[in-house]
């Protein structure tokens, strides 16, 4: 069983996500613990609901940024964490949890990266004009939305999308892909080559769309 900690701020949907997919027995894994920044996050309450621990700690107690992430580190390795997941967590790494944790904390971002890294990835593909935005999990590097990329959903972006429209029909592919990738691992079918990342024993995809339909 896949020893996972989950560092969150907000909603939590898609540490609700992976908490669903322990339950009915899909991802073999046990969440450890939850850390969060914010003593609001919503995830708390889904914490307490499915009797998993959790942890707030508070960035602003500690005098540098790497103080906080040692402190992360140390809560995450006292509880023997394997692999570390970012579901909704708002902060770039820094690296002392980077080098504790090499090709070992997962990402999930709104969009299909390298395109619209950063906040509100939504929001910039809807501004952009794209007509095929998704979502990207991968590995955490130094830098913002970088790391080798794991798996990737692609959705159509409406004419008359917002923000708000797009984000959801995102969303919901988020809550699949995101378990996926954290079975994947769990399963030891993911080794990081350089920027790559091989799958062992997957299926290709063998279908394809456009935005707009295009004739047959
Ligand atoms: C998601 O859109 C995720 O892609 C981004 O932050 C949001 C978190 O949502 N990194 P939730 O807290 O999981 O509901």
């Amino acid at each position: 069983m896949l020893k996972i900690g989950v560092l969150a701020s907000g909603r939590g949907s898609n540490f609700q996500a992976i908490i669903d997919e322990i339950e009915t027995e899909i991802l073999p894994a046990s969440i450890e613990i939850l850390i969060v920044d914010n003593p609001e996050a919503y995830a708390i309450e889904r914490a307490k609901k499915h009797g998993i621990a959790y942890l707030y700690i508070n960035p602003k107690n500690f005098p540098t940024k790497e103080a906080f992430y040692e402190k992360i580190r140390d809560e995450l390795l006292l509880r023997e964490v394997e692999l570390v997941i970012l579901a909704g967590f708002m902060r770039i790494v820094k690296k002392p949890l980077l080098d504790a944790f090499p090709n070992r904390i997962m990402n999930i971002h709104p969009a299909l990266l390298p395109s619209f890294p950063g906040l509100h990835g939504q929001k910039q593909a809807v501004d952009y004009g794209v007509r095929i935005s998704g979502c990207t999990v991968h590995f955490v590097d130094e830098s913002v939305d970088s790391g080798p990329v794991i798996i990737q959903a692609a959705v159509p972006v409406h004419p008359d999308d917002t923000e708000e429209t797009l984000s959801e029909r995102i969303l919901k592919l988020e809550h699949r892909i995101f378990p996926e990738a954290i079975r994947l691992y769990a399963e030891g079918r993911l080794k990081v080559e350089g920027r790559k990342v091989k799958i062992l024993n997957y299926k290709l995809p063998d279908t394809y769309f456009t935005n707009p339909e295009i004739r047959q």
